[in-house]
């Protein structure tokens, strides 16, 4: 039960935890949300904070920062808690506590993609700090509710049922976001010993999972509410197929599961102003794509055609993407002039893939390994469509970003590209709701048809720009997915109240 008063006056004190935050650290979305949700929150009239890992780009990001406590050792010896902020004043605690997280690069493996030995215990701390903070610990102020993002922060909710059995009241409702089942953080049962909880908390109903202990599994199994980031992959996780072995604890804890669609930070994505675009535009003039599309052939090397069908990736190159559809059905792409751009980086063996395909299609296909931001921005405004073919996808940020930068996206019916892409049949066409186009089995055929449907519409302009008009219409901001996840904190407030 939360000490705090669940009426609609109160400002609601919420604190994210999590490992990434753009603009500081990004590997995947997870950072895009943790850098746009809180804000839209404040902006909402709440007071959300965020709390992160000490990772060197975040230290080196915080403005403002000032030492906020010294704390006791835990996991390690030397831990310090700053405050500071994000560019858009959003308040940030950082945990600084350098033998964990002053490693340079990815937060969670090393050079070689291996995972640390020690990310138990450097997940653990993020857990157990933002408890400290809820308890009062720590700062003046004390969340409502602890909200906490994937597995990195799953460790929080078993600290604040454990904090709660000690003094019979929890110090804050807990709320977990699973951004992807398929990462579970999971670790060999022995390290258990080290993380200063009672022994009852490693049995099926806790932290263990098939002999192993799973961070993630403890955000399903303590928290108060779980959200995920769509309505159908809600659905989905409940499911043996979709489950990755947690589906029968999704399925008991149905009724405290829901699907929250993520949004897009206007602020960051607006064609009409984004500072890494050679042009601007907007859905009414489209003038200034047509510059990007042929500035971003040149600056990759890509013939100067501007008819061709540009075809854009932006996208982690892991199984889970699908990508295999892209590097098997390239050569009927080609075959009927298109071009291709990718940019990703991940596992070894599509990298290889796509970098052949690349040598083997000269000047109609492009591939860039690595991160790059900016040039993700450039991708989204000059291609014509972005290809996400995913075999699975809690939501999807890079479909998103394409309608909104007239890329027209193409995906495969599922989770959250589901939920925000409308197919280009003839029924949709008619009545001005399509928006991309949509395949949906994983099979080589039916990715192949959604290609072809996207070269027979290119075909049409007027009937292309009109499809992209409305792509580029469509609202997915921040706000909704805010107020949304103030309803779900509030009734998770007052159930615990009741
Ligand atoms: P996921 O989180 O599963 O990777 P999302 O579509 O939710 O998928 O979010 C991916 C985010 O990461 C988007 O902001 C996308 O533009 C970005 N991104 C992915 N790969 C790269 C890359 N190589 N360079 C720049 N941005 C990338
Ligand atoms: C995960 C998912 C992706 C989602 C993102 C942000 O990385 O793979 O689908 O959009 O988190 O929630």
């Amino acid at each position: 039960m939360s000490g705090s008063n669940p009426t609609r006056s109160v400002a609601l004190k919420i604190l994210h935890v999590a490992a990434e935050c753009y603009p500081w650290l990004k590997t995947g979305g997870l950072a895009d949300v943790i850098g746009a949700l809180p804000s839209a929150q404040c902006a909402q009239g709440m007071d959300a904070r965020i709390l992160l890992p000490g990772f060197p780009a975040i230290r080196a990001g915080l403005i403002d920062a000032k030492r906020v406590a010294v704390m006791p050792p835990r996991f390690v010896a030397e831990c310090v808690l700053w405050q500071g902020r994000l560019p858009d004043n959003t308040p940030v605690y950082v945990i600084d506590a350098p033998s964990l997280f002053d490693r340079p690069g990815n937060p969670y493996a090393d050079g070689d993609q291996r995972p640390y030995p020690d990310n138990h215990r450097r997940f653990a701390l993020l857990g157990w700090v933002a408890v400290q903070l809820a308890a009062g610990h720590l700062a003046d102020w004390r969340p409502d509710v602890l909200h906490a993002h994937d597995w990195h922060a799953g460790l929080a909710s078993a600290y604040l049922k454990h904090a709660a059995l000690l003094r019979g009241v929890k110090p804050a409702t807990s709320v977990f976001t699973v951004h992807n089942l398929a990462y579970q953080g999971l670790f060999p049962a022995y390290i258990f010993g080290e993380l200063g909880l009672p022994g009852n908390f490693f049995q099926y109903d806790g932290l263990e999972f098939h002999g192993q202990l799973s961070f993630i599994k403890s955000g399903l199994q303590f928290s108060d509410r779980i959200a995920t980031v769509s309505p159908s992959y809600a659905r989905e996780i409940q499911s043996v197929e979709h489950g990755c072995g947690l589906d029968g604890l999704l399925r008991y804890r149905a009724a405290d599961l829901t699907g929250i669609l993520n949004g897009v930070d206007a602020a960051s994505w607006n064609p009409a102003s984004d500072p890494a675009l050679p042009g601007h535009f907007d859905a009414e003039k489209t003038v200034g794509k047509a510059r990007c599309k042929a500035s971003l052939q040149k600056e990759l090397g890509l013939a100067g055609a501007p008819n061709a069908l540009l075809f854009g990736v932006v996208s982690r190159l892991t199984e889970q993407k699908g990508l295999h559809l892209i590097l098997a059905g390239m050569w009927k792409i080609i075959a009927q002039g298109g071009q291709l751009m990718v940019l990703g980086s991940g596992e070894a063996e599509l990298e290889a893939g796509f970098k052949q395909m690349e040598l083997d299609y000269p000047g109609s296909v492009v591939v860039r390994l690595g991160f790059e931001e900016s040039l993700s921005h450039r991708i989204f405004a000059g291609a014509d469509v972005v290809l996400v073919p995913s075999r699975f996808e809690p939501c999807g940020l890079t479909q998103m970003y394409g309608m909104r930068y007239g890329a027209l996206p193409l995906v495969r019916r599922t989770g959250g590209l589901a939920d925000t892409v409308v197919d280009c049949t003839l029924e949709n066409l008619a009545d001005g709701t399509a928006c991309g186009f949509v395949f949906e089995r994983f099979e080589q055929a039916d990715f192949d048809a959604a290609v072809q449907r996207a070269f027979v519409l290119h075909a049409k302009p007027t009937q292309w720009r009109e499809v992209r008009r409305h792509a580029m219409g469509r609202q997915f901001d921040w706000t909704a997915p805010a107020l949304a996840y103030e309803a779900l904190y509030r009734a998770a407030m007052q159930a615990g109240a009741a």
